[in-house]
């Protein structure tokens, strides 16, 4: 494998996401993780990240000096170009030109991390300190104008760094370099292959679990469809699933993800038919804190006496969950929120409930989940599904929630995602979902006057919620899919669609 140091860097899971694509396991590790630990792991490689910070500035962060006396190839990107300068003796000061966005690189030395590259490359900077005096060993191997050593190597030692970005696609050959890093440098072997990643997983909980029994929530979601699913192949009917209808799902799910699961051979699929405590729980409350709150409180309750029964019947030890990488580490950019989100419903369980907790998703990437979802068989439509906040549909329905307004909205939000579908779009939106605005407007329909509810349409571009564009569905389907909703749900005569991006707006309207 390849450990990646991060040093604090927004594209610290991008690193790791392309030394996968590339075939080899890449784990993301905090920069000051002890030498010991590494070498524990048997690496083929570290590379060091890029970060915010400034070598120059006492305090900024350093790995351990150590693991330049492992005998392990390194590569430093950025700001761990810098660490590999200073710290092996050489001179990092501040730029007087600073670079950020595309240079052309002029490589002197096209060997090593730069065989099979051209001259000139285009490749992508963003860093204002600069390597003034190259430590001892080291040879510079690129330049641009305004960075004379944008590059350095000590082959002796398999030490590399490199000023730019490679693992960004506005480096144009970025993915060339990783590749010589990763298999002429670290000589790592390509074993990182989905097939294998599940034949794995399987091993790892059958040994686990031994004859143990298991529980899981099913959200309607997809991390919990390919947990649940790769749990049952490892354990069969010793795994009891629980699955709770808030009746607040999108239309259909909860039919549809059972019935899968069912023809699957769970015999212990458990769906409890809540729905009608959380509207009642939900009546008359407007604030949309407060709704949440009242969902995850609900949510637990319902979640824990189903346990709790399943528990009488079965020696249960573990409780499974959904979680995901990216959940899990912690960096600039990866969604802390997606893991607070998550926590919210799941985590406060196995404390109070002395479960041993089992996560067999834990080290992969959404669309690695999907390629073992699909490896295991489920099908493309289900594993595809858009992101789906946990208290569903009532932070799409603005202020109090009536069951009027509930079927109105998942009516309006299937027809929404079904003509996407038959368009072809919906694999090219990040999420996509109907609102309802709580405000009824004037229409004509025939020669009769309307006085119904307004529909707003969100779709965005994103790649892990913390930010998002408004997704550019084309004007024509815009107008289909306006017409449909009006045409086929009840009580709605009106559509908008909504333009704003986030920040300023957030993705749910509550
Ligand atoms: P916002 O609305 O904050 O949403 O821009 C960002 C992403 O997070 C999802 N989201 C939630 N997911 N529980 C969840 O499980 C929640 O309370 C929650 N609120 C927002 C939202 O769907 C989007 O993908």
């Amino acid at each position: 494998m390849i450990i990646i140091l991060n040093f604090g860097s927004q594209f610290a899971h991008l690193i790791a996401r392309r030394v996968r694509d590339l075939g080899v396991k890449a784990e993301i590790l905090l920069f000051d993780t002890p030498a010991s630990e590494i070498q524990k792991l048997n690496p083929a490689g570290i590379i060091l990240s890029g970060g915010p910070a400034s070598v120059l500035k006492k305090g900024s962060p350093r790995p351990d000096k150590v693991i330049f006396k492992l005998g392990i190839p390194v590569l430093g990107i950025c700001y761990g170009h810098q660490v590999i300068a200073q710290m092996l003796g050489g001179k990092v000061v501040k730029g007087t030109h600073r670079e950020f966005g595309k240079e052309i690189l002029s490589i002197q030395d096209r060997k090593d991390i730069f065989q099979g590259l051209t001259a000139k490359e285009a490749v992508w900077f963003s860093h204002g300190d600069q390597v003034s005096i190259l430590p001892k060993g080291f040879k510079k191997t690129a330049s641009t104008t305004g960075c004379k050593y944008a590059a350095l190597a000590d082959p002796k030692n398999n030490f590399y760094g490199i000023q730019f970005h490679p693992e960004v696609t506005h480096t144009q050959h970025g993915e060339k370099l990783l590749k010589n890093f990763l298999f002429f440098i670290c000589n790592a072997k390509k074993n990182w292959k989905i097939s294998t990643v599940t034949e794995n997983i399987i091993a790892k909980v059958t040994s686990e679990v031994g004859s143990k029994h298991v529980v899981v929530g099913i959200s309607g979601g997809v991390d919990s469809l390919v947990a649940a699913t790769l749990i049952y192949r490892a354990v069969g009917n010793r795994l009891h699933a629980v699955f709770v209808d808030t009746g607040l799902l999108r239309k259909g799910e909860v039919e549809q993800v059972a019935s899968y699961l069912r023809k699957n051979g769970f015999k212990q699929l458990h769906v409890i038919d809540a729905s009608k405590l959380f509207l009642k729980r939900l009546k008359g409350i407007t604030d949309p804190e407060q709704k949440r709150k009242i969902i995850g409180h609900s949510f637990i309750e319902v979640f824990e006496k189903a346990i709790k029964n399943e528990l009488k019947k079965h020696p249960i030890v573990y409780l499974a969950q959904g979680t995901i990488y990216p959940d899990r580490i912690e960096s600039a950019s990866t969604s802390k929120m997606a893991a607070k989100i998550k926590s919210h419903h799941n985590l406060a369980l196995p404390q109070k409930m002395g479960f041993k907790i089992l996560e067999p998703l834990k080290d992969l990437y959404k669309d690695e989940v999907r390629g073992v979802g699909l490896t295991l068989g489920l099908p493309r439509e289900l594993l595809w599904r858009h992101p789906f906040p946990g208290p569903g549909l009532a932070v799409r329905i603005v202020g109090e929630i009536t069951e009027e307004q509930l079927q109105i909205l998942s009516e309006a939000d299937a027809v929404f995602i079904e003509e996407l579908r038959k368009a072809g779009e919906y694999e090219k939106i990040w999420q996509a979902f109907a609102a309802l605005l709580p405000v009824k407007v004037v229409g004509v329909m025939g020669d009769i006057r309307t006085y119904e509810y307004v529909i707003a349409l969100r779709a965005v571009d994103s790649v892990d919620g913390m930010s998002a564009d408004w997704h550019k569905i084309p004007n024509e389907l815009l107008e289909k899919i306006s017409s449909a909703i009006i045409g086929k749900v009840r009580g709605v005569n009106r559509v908008l669609y909504d333009i704003t991006q986030k920040p300023p707006a957030t993705i749910e309207y509550e």
